[in-house]
């Protein structure tokens, strides 16, 4: 008999995003946030595909005032500091904020806060700040009504942002390129918890963010990128 209060177990591995990193060697900046293929960190040419991708879709210029939701340990954040005035970080993991200041933080402008999103959204006190979003390889593990929350504050809250990079989703209707057997249960596709977190068609992402108030348009993704079978990202725009 369960003698404690916890929640049983589930029948599939979840992801503690802080305590993974902790285990992980404190240099290996990519293997902390699970940017691996077969274990090994992914290469220069990969993170240079995400750099490029988000500075044109996001249309960055030397005025904005980037906010990044979910940003890990900033290993990718940092590479797009030259590309913005000035920048915040903010993530749920203790130990990637504390990697993340230890190694990126550019006092005073280039900084990092630990904070769930959703809370984060809700309370920051001058979110007119910012122009512009990014969320990267983090959304699908943001629960629904923590996605909601982040949808909508950035909508009615953050006026000034114009448009919303959200990527990596993994994409609902191309499961099957990702899982060729042992294709998970639907618990686990829809749990904020699970290893990759939420899957979500481009249909129904697109409808997650209209009922927020924002016009999704999807980026096809270049040929190249190790994801790019079955992830998917995402420019939000009034
Ligand atoms: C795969 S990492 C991506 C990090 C970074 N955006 C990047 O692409 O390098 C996912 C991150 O989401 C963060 N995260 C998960 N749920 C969160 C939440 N509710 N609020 C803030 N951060 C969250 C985790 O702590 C983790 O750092």
């Amino acid at each position: 008999m369960n003698t404690d209060n916890s929640k049983p177990a589930k029948s599939y591995p979840v992801l503690d995003h802080d305590e993974y990193a902790r285990s992980r060697p404190a240099d290996d900046f990519w293997g902390q946030i699970k940017r691996t293929i077969n274990g090994k960190p992914v290469t220069e040419e990969q993170i240079s595909l995400i750099v490029t991708s988000i500075r044109s879709n996001l249309q960055l210029h030397p005025e904005d005032v980037l906010l990044d939701l979910a940003c890990g340990n900033g290993a990718l954040s940092t590479r797009l500091f030259d590309n913005c005035r000035a920048f915040l970080g903010v993530d749920l993991s203790a130990y990637l904020i504390s990697v993340a200041r230890k190694h990126h933080e550019v006092l005073p402008d280039y900084l990092f806060l630990q904070q769930a999103a959703d809370q984060y959204v809700l309370s920051e006190a001058q979110p007119q700040r910012f122009s512009k979003v990014l969320c990267y390889g983090s959304f699908s593990y943001f629960s629904e009504d923590a996605a909601h929350t982040v949808l909508q504050t950035l909508f009615e809250r953050f006026s000034q942002v114009q448009s919303i990079y959200i990527g990596n989703l993994p994409d609902r209707d191309r499961l099957d390129l990702f899982y060729k057997e042992n294709r998970p249960s639907d618990a686990e596709l829809n749990d904020h918890a699970s290893r990759i977190g939420i899957w979500r068609s481009q249909e129904e992402f697109a409808k997650l963010a209209s009922e927020a108030g924002w016009q999704a348009r999807f980026i096809n993704a270049n040929a190249q990128f190790y994801a790019a079978h079955y992830r998917y990202d995402t420019i939000l725009s009034r």
